[in-house]
């Protein structure tokens, strides 16, 4: 059974030994709340790379997390989707709220209620179809409706109507790099995650397959939650409604600020954000708000 979210908080400073451990399923807040981060601190040996006192993420909407390189960002969310390097230790919780979530997914693993998508595309080198049936047969979807339903996210995706007639015969590694970041979405509608990962999607790709990227984690925010680590201050603001700022403290990262994205250009709480927000943009925050 499920901790309740009163033992959570009062273990939050338990070790947890074995990984994955820290990441639990449980019913959180109602109607606000769609994932907490409570005291989550990573150590690779004794050296700590990453803390986040607190953090309570809501149920739909774009959260861009900002910070320098190598301040733990694709650490985070590695953290959140259980991909977790091995090396390295996890201590404190990671809370999902499975509100809104049906009674069969609720006793499915935490690791089913997240779509992650990298910098570098992922998919297998096979064909189209291939690809999109690993999460229906996951799902246990009757395999009658799984063209039906393919469909239903390359289009969401825009790609079905670039893709040839015979779509399901193409293979997925060939097409181009904005092509297979928006297949890795597809994936995740068709996993049907609540919880969409993107890290840096988008910096490996023309202006053009940026946009159609940006469009569709707009889209996806309607709905679900969206964790974006972007390097693009300009593609926070564009994208995202929260800001998260990790800030460099030397050895560690530790997330320091996280508010509404235009108070978080326009009025930075920590001179470690505005410091930053000046460096990115080379301009005082001000005159990025007035943009
Ligand atoms: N498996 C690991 N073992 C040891 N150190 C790691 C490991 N993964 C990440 N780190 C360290 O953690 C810090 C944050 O890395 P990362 O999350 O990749 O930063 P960012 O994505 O913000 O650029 C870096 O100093 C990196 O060297
Ligand atoms: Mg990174």
């Amino acid at each position: 059974m499920s901790p309740s979210l009163e033992s959570v908080r009062s273990n939050a400073a338990v070790e947890y030994p074995r990984n994955q451990e820290h990441v639990q399923l449980l019913f959180d807040d109602p109607g606000c709340c769609g994932m907490s981060i409570r005291g989550l601190e990573i150590y690779a040996k004794k050296k700590r790379i990453l803390s986040v006192p607190e953090i309570r993420l809501p149920k739909t909407g774009v959260v861009a997390v900002m910070g320098p390189s190598g301040s733990g960002k694709s650490t985070l969310l590695k953290a959140i989707s259980q991909l977790m390097d091995e090396n390295l230790r996890y201590e404190g919780a990671v809370l999902i709220n499975k509100q809104g979530v049906d009674d069969d997914r609720q006793e499915v693993s935490a690791c089913s209620h997240f779509a992650m998508v990298w910098q570098k595309p992922t998919v297998f080198p096979c064909s189209i179809w291939d690809n999109l049936k690993i999460p229906l047969r996951k799902r246990k979807v009757e395999r009658k409706e799984w063209r039906g339903m393919m469909e239903e996210a390359l289009e969401k995706t825009g790609l079905l109507g670039e893709l040839d007639g015979e779509w399901w015969r193409q293979r997925a590694n060939r097409l181009s790099g904005g092509q297979q970041q928006r297949l890795s979405i597809a994936m995740g509608l068709l996993k049907d995650s609540h919880i969409f990962l993107f890290d840096e999607p988008t910096s490996a790709l023309d202006p053009i397959s940026t946009e159609k990227v940006e469009q569709i984690m707009c889209d996806l925010g309607e709905s679900r939650l969206v964790l974006l680590v972007t390097h693009s201050l300009g593609q926070a603001r564009r994208v995202s409604q929260y800001g998260a700022m990790i800030h460099n403290f030397g050895e560690y990262g530790e997330l320091g600020e996280f508010s509404p994205t235009e108070d978080l250009f326009a009025r930075p709480a920590s001179p470690k954000s505005r410091e930053f927000i000046m460096r990115e943009t080379g301009v005082p925050q001000a005159v990025v708000a007035g943009n």
